[in-house]
Order: C-alpha cells, then sequence, then structure tokens
C-alpha cells in the first residue's frame, strides 16, 4: 500500500488575540499579563495514512481537528514539522469557503471547482450531476449569499463530491444538512471510500464514524492522544457513557 497522507511531527502555533485596542493592551499590562500570547493549537502531532484508507478525526471542540485538515490540505503551513500528500485533495473543510457571496450558485460552482482543480469542460461535463446532488434548482441563479447554511454544505458537498480526488476531506460540514441530504451525503462518502479514494472525515457522530471509517485518530488539546480501532476511540473520547449522545445516527454534530 501506499502513503496518502504523512503527518510528520507537526505543530501549529496561533495568537491568542485579547488585546486589540491600546486600552485592553493597557489593561493587559497593568495587570501583568501577557499581551496577544500564543498558544500551540497542534503539538507535534505525527500518523500516516495509507491510499484508501477511511480515517475518523475526532475530538472536542478546539482540540484542532480542522486545524489538521487546512494543514493536510495545504491552506495553512505548519510551524514545525511536515504534511506531505500524495495526489489531488478535494473536499469540504469550512462553509463558504471558495464561494463568492454576490455570485450566483451557478458561478459558484464554476469557482469553487476551478479552485478544487477543476476544468472547465470537466465542469461542464458533470454540471447537471452536481446541481441534482445539492437539490438547489431553484435557486442556482440567486446570489449564494442568500443561501441558508444547508444549502452551502449542500452545495460545496456536491462540488466537492463530484471533483475527482485522491483524498477525500470532510470536516463537520454535513451537521448543517437535514438527514435526508445526510444520508445522501454518506451515501456518496461510502462510494468514493469504495472507489479506494481516501477519506479523512471529522465527525463527531459515532455511528457515522462507525459505519465509515476503520480507524480514528483522536486529538486532546492538539496532542494525538489515540490512533486506532473506531470503537476504542469512541470509548476512549467517553462518548459512549452519554445516554443521550448521537447513536441514533443522526444528530449530534455541532
Ligand atoms: N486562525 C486562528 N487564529 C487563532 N486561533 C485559532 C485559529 N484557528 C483556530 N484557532 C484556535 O485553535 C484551536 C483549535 O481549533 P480547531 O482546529 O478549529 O479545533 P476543532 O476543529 O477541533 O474544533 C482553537 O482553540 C481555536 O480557537
Ligand atoms: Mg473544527
Amino acid at each position: 500500500m501506499a502513503e496518502s497522507v504523512v503527518v510528520n511531527h507537526v505543530s501549529k502555533t496561533f495568537t491568542l488575540q485579547n488585546a486589540r485596542t491600546l486600552k485592553q493592551r493597557f489593561v493587559r499590562r497593568s495587570r501583568s499579563e501577557r499581551v496577544n500570547p500564543t498558544f500551540l493549537a497542534l503539538d507535534d502531532v505525527t500518523f500516516t495514512v495509507q491510499q484508501g484508507e477511511a480515517i475518523g478525526l475526532m475530538g472536542l471542540n478546539g482540540s484542532g481537528k480542522s486545524t489538521l485538515l487546512k494543514l493536510i490540505s495545504g491552506v495553512l503551513r505548519p510551524d514545525k514539522g511536515e504534511v506531505l500528500t500524495r495526489g489531488r485533495i478535494a473536499g469540504l473543510i469550512e462553509l463558504g469557503a471558495g464561494f463568492h457571496p454576490q455570485l450566483s450558485g451557478r458561478e459558484n460552482i464554476y469557482l469553487n471547482a476551478a479552485i478544487l482543480g477543476m476544468s472547465e469542460a470537466e465542469v461542464n461535463q458533470k454540471f447537471d450531476e452536481i446541481v441534482a446532488f445539492a437539490g438547489i434548482n431553484k435557486f442556482l441563479d440567486s446570489p449564494v449569499g442568500r443561501y441558508s447554511s444547508g444549502m452551502f454544505a449542500r452545495l460545496g458537498f456536491s462540488v466537492a463530491a463530484m471533483a475527482d480526488s485522491d483524498i477525500f476531506i470532510i470536516d463537520e460540514v454535513l451537521a448543517v444538512g437535514d438527514p435526508p441530504f445526510k444520508k445522501k451525503c454518506m451515501a456518496r462518502i461510502r462510494e468514493v471510500r469504495d472507489e479506494g479514494r481516501t477519506i479523512v472525515y471529522v465527525s463527531h457522530n459515532t455511528t457515522q464514524v462507525r459505519k465509515l471509517c476503520t480507524r480514528a485518530i483522536v486529538l486532546e488539546e492538539g496532542r494525538l492522544s489515540f490512533d486506532g480501532a473506531v470503537a476504542d476511540a469512541v470509548h476512549h473520547l467517553r462518548y459512549d457513557e452519554d445516554p443521550s449522545g448521537d447513536e441514533d445516527g443522526e444528530g449530534g454534530e455541532i
């Protein structure tokens, strides 16, 4: 098997902006507090994903999942360590990323697809399929700035899912979709997986991660705290102890 994603001793530091005004800065200084301190969003993370593997990336809010996906997709660069990927990457990392609010849904499909590396001919060929999957025909010529977050997710997912990629990345975006659309997305992601493409899937929905992935990685405060079977990851996170959790397979992905 070939390596698809290699994350090698990766760290990423962010600046916490706690003093945006001179007054705030003065107050912080007078209390001997640090002004705009830095913190480690990712701390020495190392793992390898093989081509065709479907891994679930789990962890509490703020644990560094989205940051890690941004490093894998190349939106951000690590401060330390290296991230290596093989082949084309498509997916949905942030709602609305790669969309222009004043352009129509139709125009944004072309824009978004171009960002994902699709040619105009490729989009022309797949256009009807993308629109049908998104189910937004009626609003195709309205500016996407007026779309609901669910409609954004539909359009973004549809474009990404139709792009030919070797690595497919999805970040919690399905959380805003309605149940029928989520179901459709899960079926599509399973198809993508069965085509032998690599999947990195971020979700708190343990049922979905169990169904889709054979391996899970857990981040805790920026550190990789678990890498192994999904059932063990769920136990590690203690997600299996909450009877009001999302074991129904639909909710709980906020
Ligand atoms: N651009 C940024 N600038 C400063 N802090 C950031 C930035 N992006 C993320 N963070 C912080 O990094 C931490 C990890 O964020 P994130 O990767 O989005 O977590 P998750 O996706 O697991 O909820 C959070 O504390 C978040 O506030
Ligand atoms: Mg996130």
